[in-house]
């Protein structure tokens, strides 16, 4: 077990929310328990849409200080930034000339974005840049570069993964077994965390709840939490209740089990509840906050760390890409 490797990117992707923690910091570094875990920061993939100098640093290191903050241990986990693995790159070609072009085109990101502009009357390929395109076999190479057995991902990721093996296979099946055909390890449990306002929390719904934005901010959003309009004597139902769903993933059983009771006797305000929600908050992410700040003002310890990390994953991916272009007649 404890040398299987699972392995996931993490798009910078702007400021993490409490939906991000629960959904796939914590997963991950749970699982980082039982697997060799190899955790890196999808930056060019990023590059598909992030034309910002500026924008591409910054946001780079706001992923390696948030998981560094959260726990992450980089003496355990292989933590290290995509760009940084040369090797990603020459994959990506050779996996390429592995991929059924239709394969690509049926991809969801790029299917989407064909979707929009012809729902617009503009041309199929419209504004599409062909990275996007072959978002999914810079991922497979991703995966493959390194004989992952696991990837942790969101259901919106599972096609990626399958396109992964799709191309896998084909590659074994013309030289042998080359690589590893890795799985997916799907997240659903956790995938309905609501936001502000019920729907699934979500940035591009501005209904999230920040990790590290300060006290004061998280407060408001607290507060924010859209709940029904019952005074606090009246009794309530917890479970189509915003708050409550909130609530229960960071109290403990007991004060869960009374809160439920609270909710269904009456005597339970809203407000009551919030500022118990922001309280445990503050209880947990309030240290993770410090460290946050202070390695968003150190990025040469960042860039330390994910280049030490980058040297881990090169111990990989060098020998790999060394046995795949024996494979294939270019050594
Ligand atoms: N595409 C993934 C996302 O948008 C990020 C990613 C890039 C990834 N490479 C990967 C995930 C390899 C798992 C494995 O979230």
């Amino acid at each position: 077990m404890a040398n299987e490797i699972a392995l996931t990117g993490i798009k910078p992707s702007g400021t993490p929310h409490i939906g991000n923690y629960l959904g796939m910091i914590l997963p991950a570094l749970e699982l980082a328990q039982q697997y060799q875990a190899m955790y890196f920061i999808a930056d060019y993939h990023a590059l598909t849409t992030v034309r910002d100098r500026e924008a591409m640093k910054y946001q780079t290191y706001e992923v390696a200080a948030t998981w560094l903050a959260l726990g992450l241990d980089p003496e355990k986990v292989i933590f290290y930034r995509q760009s940084d693995i040369p090797e990603v790159m020459e994959l990506t070609w050779i996996l390429a000339c592995f991929t059924p072009k239709g394969l690509l085109n049926r991809a969801h990101a790029y299917k989407a974005a064909v979707d929009l502009n012809l729902e617009q009357g503009l041309p199929p390929d419209d504004q599409i840049n062909a990275g996007l395109f072959f978002y999914p076999a810079l991922m497979a190479a991703d995966i493959l570069l390194f004989d992952t057995n696991f990837v942790p991902v969101g259901l919106d990721q599972k096609q990626h993964i399958e396109i992964a093996r799709d191309i896998a296979q084909a590659i074994n099946n013309t030289y042998g077994e080359v690589l590893t055909v890795p799985e997916a390890a799907i997240r659903e449990e956790v995938m309905t965390i609501p936001g502000l306002d019920g729907r699934k929390m979500s940035k591009s719904y501005d209904n999230v709840i920040p990790i590290f934005s300060d006290s004061k901010e998280v407060k408001k959003r607290v507060m924010r939490i859209v709940t029904d309009s019952r005074r606090p004597e009246e009794p309530k139902n917890p479970d189509t209740d915003n708050v409550y769903a909130i609530y229960k993933y960071f109290a403990s059983p007991e004060d869960i089990q009374r809160v439920r009771h609270g909710y269904l006797q009456g005597g339970m305000a809203y407000s009551q509840i919030k500022t118990e929600l922001f309280n445990l908050l503050e209880d947990e992410f309030s240290p993770a906050r410090t460290k946050y700040n202070r390695y968003m003002r150190d990025w040469d310890y960042l860039e330390r760390v994910l280049l030490q990390g980058a040297e881990k994953a090169r111990k990989i991916s060098i020998p790999k890409m060394a046995q795949v272009r024996k494979a294939i007649g270019v050594d």
